[in-house]
């Protein structure tokens, strides 16, 4: 069973018509006039890329793409044209979409081969370095599938796409080398996250998440990971993990993965990632409508996302200490389930009353956020597929970022800018947490009906002590319903690339 598409990824020094693939894909800025580069391969081709352009076939916006068969006027196969949009609104993420549009197409014709040219494109614009870097995020986002279940030969990707980032300057590939190393790194870290979410319930349920957990990150340096059985839940008070996952033959786990650099550099925050991961989210006894109920496997995706960030972190050997806490149960309606009106004492010591088993997300992060406190860590961030309401609220293109620390907010925005895992800024001031109040505990688990999104992250707020503290709600950013012509459908691996992206913007403020 082969997990994710074994992309082999290096820069060439060589020239553009003389580079030999299956492939060559070529980035195109709207308005703007054949530069150099397409003009030489445009002689080269008869003309044809100003066809195509002065026909209307390929207009070079966002998304846009054509395909030019070279009858070997020159090395490549085949030359696809990639359109970026304007120029003037081109980010280090176009470059990142053109590469995974690309990469998509590949896997798609079943090329073995693809040679990119896609930062010529930009002329000085970006960074070299960092462009190597969504490039290579890009490919693996873009020539990602999820087919280890499906038997059927021609139906399933080719085991391997070797894609090279050429440039006829040596002094050019040089500096697309410096970047790409960290690139191949989280991208594969992310398609790691995509296919361990797409698994279903039968297959991952918490135990078997943690052992997953486990081998994905042996033999990692630095790494450890240590599994809570539901003794030591029990042992540790963790009453909402246990509440949760009590209607499930399968136990709740919480996952505790650590990692310490060789060494860390002084005056950085330790640092505390914490990822909401169901594995099945039936709602529990406040059941939810059977539409569309087999996407609530996905609900495992922020806890995933956050193994495969410690993973990337380490294998970065960012320096500094990081803590991946991962809370998870499957809810299940049963003659065992926790129940609407229970009251349920959390690790912390405060009771909350239970008016929603279908608002498990928060009784299983609050436990984990709590242990977060009580480990010291400075900077505690959360990243879960909370709540619909953030999904009515941001539609599907940007995540909700909830926090106390108006620095930290600032510096996730940054590394949704990088990274381009956007977000949106939004409120969980004490009106949101006055709606979380109970009669009869310290907390009840649901607000009233507006704000959903703003009384959960209010809720987990009251967890977090005086720690700096963000969250990610990404209950819509983990999953494509249908495939877009950046990359296959399911999950999206959301969140890997905004944290990888913050811890190594805080491990470069020390180095
Ligand atoms: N896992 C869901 C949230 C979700 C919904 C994620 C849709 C992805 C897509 C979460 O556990 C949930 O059920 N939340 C409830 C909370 C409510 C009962 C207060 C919701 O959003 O309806
Ligand atoms: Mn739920
Ligand atoms: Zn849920």
């Amino acid at each position: 069973m082969k997990e994710i598409i074994n992309v082999e990824l290096k820069t060439r020094t060589v020239d553009f018509t003389k580079a030999e693939t299956d492939l060559l894909a070529v980035g195109v800025f709207t308005g703007a006039k054949l530069d150099k580069l397409c003009a030489e391969l445009n002689s080269r081709l008869d003309g044809q890329i100003e066809q195509l352009i002065k026909l209307g076939d390929f207009t070079a916006k966002t998304g846009t793409s054509a395909t030019i068969y070279t009858n070997n006027k020159i090395a490549a196969k085949r030359l696809l044209l990639i359109g970026l949009g304007e120029p003037k609104k081109a980010t280090l993420d176009t470059a990142r979409k053109a590469a995974a549009q690309a990469a998509n197409k590949a896997v798609g014709i079943k090329a073995k081969t693809l040679a990119l040219a896609l930062h010529k494109a930009f002329g000085a614009g970006l960074d070299l370095s960092q462009m190597a870097q969504a490039v290579a995020e890009g490919v693996y986002y873009g020539s990602y599938r999820y087919d280890e279940y499906i038997t059927a030969k021609e139906d399933v990707r080719l085991d391997s796409l070797a894609v090279e980032l050429i440039d006829p300057d040596s002094a050019k590939t040089k500096k697309l080398d410096k970047g790409l190393e960290a690139g191949i790194i989280i991208g594969k870290a992310q398609s790691s996250a995509r296919t361990i979410s797409n698994r279903p319930g039968n297959v991952i349920n918490p135990p078997a998440l943690a052992e997953t957990a486990k081998n994905f990150l042996k033999n990692t340096p630095g790494i450890t990971c240590t599994v809570f059985d539901q003794k030591q839940l029990a042992a540790n008070g963790m009453g909402g993990i246990l509440a949760v996952g009590s209607g499930s033959v399968n136990p709740p786990r919480l996952i505790v993965i650590k990692y310490t650099p060789k060494k860390a550099a002084k005056g950085l925050p330790t640092v505390a990632l914490v990822g909401k991961a169901i594995t099945f989210d039936s709602g529990g006894i406040s059941i939810k409508p059977s539409a569309n109920m087999e996407e609530m496997k996905l609900d495992k995706s922020g806890g995933i996302a956050v193994m495969a960030t410690l993973k990337a972190a380490a294998q970065m050997k960012l320096p500094l200490n990081i803590y991946g806490l991962i809370p998870s149960a499957e809810n299940l309606p049963s003659g065992s389930s926790y129940r609407p009106g229970d009251i349920v004492t959390t690790c912390s010591g405060k009771t909350v009353e239970v008016q929603n088993t279908d608002a498990e997300g928060r009784m299983v992060l609050c436990d984990a956020l709590h242990y977060a406190v009580k480990q010291n860590c400075d900077v505690i961030i959360d990243v879960a597929t909370l709540t619909g309401a953030c999904m009515v609220a941001l539609g599907k293109y940007m995540a909700g970022l909830m926090g106390n620390d108006d620095k930290l907010i600032k510096q996730l925005q940054k590394a949704a800018e990088q990274s381009g895992e956007k977000v949106w800024h939004m409120p969980s001031s004490d009106e949101y947490a006055d709606e979380m109040k109970s009669k009869i505990a310290d907390l009840k688990n649901v607000g009233s009906r507006w704000g959903g999104a703003c009384t959960a992250a209010a809720f987990l707020r009251q967890f977090i002590g005086d720690k700096k503290w963000a969250h990610l709600d990404i209950a819509g950013m983990d999953m494509f319903e249908k495939p877009t012509e950046f990359t296959a459908e399911g999950s999206s691996g959301y969140g890997v690339r905004i944290l990888t992206a913050w811890l190594m913007n805080l491990a470069a403020t020390k180095s």
